[in-house]
């Protein structure tokens, strides 16, 4: 796991400089796409990279998640988030952006056919992961099966608190259960990128980076991830027991390696 500590604007442009490589390498590259804070400002540099060229046309991304039961036309409906924050500032496709169906009559089904979308694209190249300040990726609340695939789960009180403030500070509007990619999905991916900044999430990444691999931090099973990047500014590294450690590595490392 390499982790990389530097200012916020320097960790979306190091994400999106690994992402603009896949697509130059390969433009029928599978992204990974999360939603909340953590991420938005890859999205931004991504849209600005897009008005200088970068093209998204061939590629195809799933989503790590959605809420159960929102309205189509919920603006929090992760759906939605991404429309907004990504896909409708640049050239994907109609219809290359995948998520659960948090709608679906049969969820369980939904979810099965969901995996089989992402195996049917040949899985994803590059997983996009924000962390919540109690270690769920994607949704996958403490406890969660570290071998989990695609289904429904229950969001901890704590992360409905978390996503209050995307719905006008009420915990109440805040959905009940999710549809989530499992740990097991999300490993699966090729590489994974993870962003946290802030010092809410410097627990989270303390056990992520250095905890023991725990189901009550689930975000622990990326050790066992054989290409996993982590980027945090200095406040969400506050607790790194290695932080002088793995700032010496990123400035040692040289410059053709990337991420
Ligand atoms: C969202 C997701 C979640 C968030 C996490 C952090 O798709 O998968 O795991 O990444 O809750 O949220 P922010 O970035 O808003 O702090």
């Amino acid at each position: 796991m390499e982790v990389v500590i530097a200012p916020s604007a320097e960790l979306a442009r190091l994400a999106a400089d690994a992402i603009e490589g896949l697509l130059r390498a390969r433009p029928e590259t599978v992204l990974g796409l999360a939603t909340g804070s953590s991420p938005l400002a890859v999205y931004d540099e991504l849209a600005r990279r897009h008005k200088e060229g970068l093209s998204f046309a061939r590629t195809r991304a799933f989503m790590l998640d959605e809420y159960v039961g929102l309205p189509a036309d919920h603006p929090e409906r992760y759906r939605n988030v991404i429309e907004k924050e990504f896909a409708s500032r640049v050239d994907l496709a109609p219809g290359a952006v995948q998520g659960p169906d948090g709608l679906a009559a049969d969820l369980p089904a939904a979810c099965a056919a969901y995996e089989a979308s992402i195996a049917d694209a040949g899985g994803v190249d590059l997983q996009i992961l924000g962390i919540g300040t109690d270690g769920h990726i994607a949704f996958n609340e403490p406890g969660s099966s570290l071998a989990s695939r695609t289904r429904i789960k229950t969001l901890t009180r704590q992360t409905r608190e978390d996503n209050a403030r995307f719905f006008g500070g009420s915990v109440d509007d805040v959905p009940r259960h999710c549809l989530t990619q499992g740990l097991a999905t999300i490993m699966s991916a090729r590489h994974l990128v993870l962003l946290a900044t802030g010092r809410a999430k410097a627990e989270a990444v303390h056990q992520l980076v250095e905890g023991p691999i725990s189901a009550m931090w689930p975000a622990t099973i990326m050790q066992l991830h054989p290409h996993a990047t982590v980027l945090v500014d200095d406040a969400a590294a506050s607790r790194l027991q290695l932080a002088d450690y793995y700032r010496q590595t990123y400035a040692d490392k040289p410059d053709w390696q990337g991420l």
